[in-house]
């Protein structure tokens, strides 16, 4: 396979990602995916819960919790005790007042800090867990590590992730990066490596690009078709322009497998 030429890094922080998780772009994101934003949903979480044989005995650190939506799908289905990460503020009030809400507070919980130093003893957890947010992550190597140093010997990381999945021009790495504030996309083989380099057996690694094309699409018609009025309400034609503008950039970098998404399962060694 020809080898991947890869842009360079761009200066987004987790300051930068704040302000799109505590403004109206936040909100969009669910309008879009629902409350578990990520592709897929619901049958993704089950998909990757189903991979590593989850259940009630295991401790599961959700990294970029986010509003808490696998959280407490997981902590239904399969019983386990979750903690939630996020880096947003914003993010950690709705998700407590949701699992409030929801009568889970027993089953999960969530703390504010950054993905790449967490702020959780050695050997915490059976399993770390993310779901398409590590993309926003400015120094992937070191949330690996630290996802190495919070699991018990023989503990499990599970992820989804957007990828890097073909060449593009330059222009096209800042203007897909910039769009979605991401410093930048790892491959799937850039992340095998972090993984094995920081001391995990890799067990799956899967490219699920072209299922991301055809989401991609279907968040594009739910955006022009359902959405856009009641964007455009409340929040002005200028941010709906904006979105559709990024969006579409994004879907066709998807159809031309520029882009796209993977899943990646590993054990502590
Ligand atoms: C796409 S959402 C995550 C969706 C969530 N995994 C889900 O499936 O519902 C991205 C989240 O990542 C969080 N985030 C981004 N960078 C972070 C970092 N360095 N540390 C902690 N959280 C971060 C943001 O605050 C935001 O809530």
């Amino acid at each position: 396979m020809a080898e991947i030429i890869r842009g360079k890094k761009l200066e987004f922080k987790l300051t930068d990602v704040n302000k799109v998780y505590e403004g109206p772009v936040g909100i969009l994101w669910e309008m879009l995916m629902g409350e578990q934003i990520h592709v897929g949903g619901a049958a993704e979480t089950d998909i990757l819960a189903t991979k590593i044989g989850l259940n009630s005995e295991k401790s599961l650190l959700d990294v970029c919790s986010a509003l808490g939506g696998p959280a407490r799908y997981l902590a239904r289905n399969y019983g386990c005790k979750i903690t939630g990460l996020d880096g947003t503020q914003k993010m950690i009030d709705e998700a407590n007042r949701r699992t409030e809400e929801a009568g889970l507070t027993e089953k999960i919980s969530y703390k504010l800090g950054d993905a790449q130093e967490m702020p959780f003893s050695e050997g915490a957890f059976d399993i770390v867990w993310g779901q398409d947010a590590w993309c926003y992550v400015e120094y992937k190597d070191r949330l690996i590590k630290e996802a190495h140093r919070v699991l018990k010997p023989g503990g499990i990381i599970a992820f989804t992730d957007w990828l890097q999945v073909g060449n593009m021009t330059e222009k096209e790495w800042v203007e897909l990066n910039t769009f979605m504030v991401f410093p930048y996309m790892e491959t799937l083989d850039g992340y095998e490596k972090l993984l094995v380099d920081s001391g995990f057996e890799l067990i799956e690694k899967t490219d699920l690009s072209k299922d991301f094309a055809r989401h991609c699409h279907v968040y594009q018609d739910m955006l022009r078709k359902e959405l856009k009025p009641k964007i455009i309400e409340a929040y002005g034609e200028d941010l709906f322009n904006a979105a559709d503008f990024g969006l579409d950039m994004w879907v066709k970098a998807a159809d031309e497998r520029k882009v796209g998404r993977g899943r990646l399962i590993a054990k502590k060694k």
